[in-house]
């Protein structure tokens, strides 16, 4: 099969121009002015901007989470991911503390496999760091392509390692070519606060923001900069929000320190005031909590300084049914919102389109350095000749407006209802087939791989 996209505005994170796109079965085979092919279909792109697929590094599908499941699954999640331009998501595998690494594997393939429409890889979060798993960590990197691993500085007695966990799979991780993630947040604070709260009758939704200030999330990402400092393992820092925490970032590059940050979309739009409402705030209980609007202006500044290098959604949905478990305790809540679909499309409108970031930052942070960092580059993240086709395009102007009764993520509310957007994804490749054309999703179930990465640079 080979595909021909003529005319297109094709934006990568460095270039602009206008040219047409060869693809023969999965990868860009040419590029070029007025190409001289035959293909067997033609999409005319004119006035439209020809893009890399998206790359959402932080997503949980499917995924056993407070005494429930995160609502979509590979199937549903993945769809929706490609209807909103993201044609590869990294998910989260879970260890079972107490358990092997090996059998977390075991189980979230269990889930993931034949089931994806969009593609997907894998980061291991290892909550229990002890002898047996050290000796996992070179099989996961060398033979699973699994290359990042993932660190709870919170959620103590499930997820959470202490520091001496840390610095021990921090150098285990480096010497076998790989990286860490971090959620940084200081668990035994926050516990501290939820009791606190708790013990005081506060229980509405409004006391989860109040029991994680933005000290929990900048003391910790001040400590994991600088563990990784000394043990010289890459580091990427997950969802972060605030002022207090990039500060601890920007002083960390101070000492020529190379360190990753991810925000998330939501972090850049919304902010705390929509916990002032009484259980309707618990659509956005997630941790750490949406922040002040001084964090907002931080974060896009992040962004265009080169600070913060990647926009992802850390999508966890629940329905409203799963949220009321918390309806009279907070601590109960489910955390998470859901935004797999939303990421691209709002980063557009709110982001090129009010003039906040380029074009070329724009690929960037929602694509490309997504790849670089991850070990995935230049197979994803990029329009170039070898290169997976995982293609989108936009129409820079058409207006639509964010519903649940319209989007196609498995969640019965949207945390951006009712908001008009300018910018629309109209149709999407994924590996040179068209995923998404005219609102249809035309990719089956199992059409979806498991991309196996590289070791990673620590740089990009
Ligand atoms: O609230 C969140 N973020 N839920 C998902 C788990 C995590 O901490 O990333
Ligand atoms: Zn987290
Ligand atoms: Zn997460």
């Amino acid at each position: 099969m080979s595909v021909l996209i003529k005319n297109g505005r094709i934006i990568t994170a460095a270039d602009d121009y206008v040219a047409d796109i060869y693809i023969e079965g999965e990868s860009i085979a040419q590029i070029g002015k007025n190409l001289d092919v035959n293909a067997d279909t033609v999409i005319d792109a004119s006035g439209k901007l020809v893009m890399p697929g998206g790359i959402d590094p932080h997503v949980h599908l499917d995924m056993p989470f407070m005494g429930t499941y995160s609502s979509d699954n590979y199937e549903t999640g993945t769809r929706a991911a490609l209807f909103g331009g993201t044609t590869t998501v990294i998910d989260f595998i879970l260890q079972t503390q107490g358990k092997s690494l090996q059998s977390a594997l075991n189980e979230w393939k269990g889930r993931s496999d034949n089931n994806a429409v969009g593609d997907y890889s894998f980061h291991m979060a290892v909550t229990d760091f002890n002898e047996e798993t050290k000796k996992e960590i070179q099989h996961f990197i060398e033979n699973e392509g699994i290359t990042s691993f993932k660190t709870f500085m919170a959620y103590k007695g499930a997820l959470m390692i202490d520091d001496r966990q840390m610095i021990g799979l921090q150098e285990e991780v480096k010497k076998h070519g790989g990286l860490i993630n971090v959620h940084a947040t200081n668990g035994d604070m926050i516990d501290y606060l939820i009791a606190k709260h708790k013990a005081e009758g506060k229980l509405s939704p409004l006391y989860h923001y109040l029991s994680q200030p933005e000290v929990t999330e900048a003391e910790a990402s001040e400590r994991f900069v600088d563990m990784i400092n000394y043990t010289g393992c890459p580091g990427y820092i997950v969802h972060l929000t605030c002022e207090g925490a990039l500060n601890a970032v920007r002083n960390a590059t101070r000492r020529n320190q190379n360190v990753f940050v991810e925000t998330c979309i939501q972090y850049l739009l919304l902010d705390a005031s929509l916990y002032e409402q009484n259980f309707e705030g618990a659509k956005w209980v997630m941790s750490p909590p949406l922040r002040e609007k001084k964090d907002q202006e931080t974060l896009w500044a992040g962004l265009n300084q080169g600070m913060v290098q990647v926009v992802a959604t850390d999508h966890c949905p629940f329905m409203w049914e799963q949220k009321l478990m918390g309806k009279d305790d907070f601590s109960k809540i489910p955390n998470g919102h859901p935004a797999i679909e939303n990421r691209m499309e709002l980063l557009f409108s709110e982001g090129v389109n009010k003039g906040r970031i380029t074009l070329n930052k724009y690929v960037e942070v929602a694509s490309t350095n997504a790849a670089k960092i991850f070990g995935m580059f230049p197979k994803k993240g990029t329009i170039a000749v070898g290169s997976d086709a995982d293609i989108i395009l936009i129409d820079a102007n058409e207006k639509h407006t964010i519903s649940a009764k319209t989007h196609h993520m498995n969640v019965d509310y949207s945390g951006y209802e009712g908001w008009e957007l300018t910018g629309k994804i109209k149709t999407v490749l994924l590996r040179g087939q068209v995923v998404i054309d005219n609102n249809e999703c035309k990719a089956q179930k199992g059409y979806g791989k498991f991309v196996k990465r590289n070791k990673v640079q620590g740089k990009i």
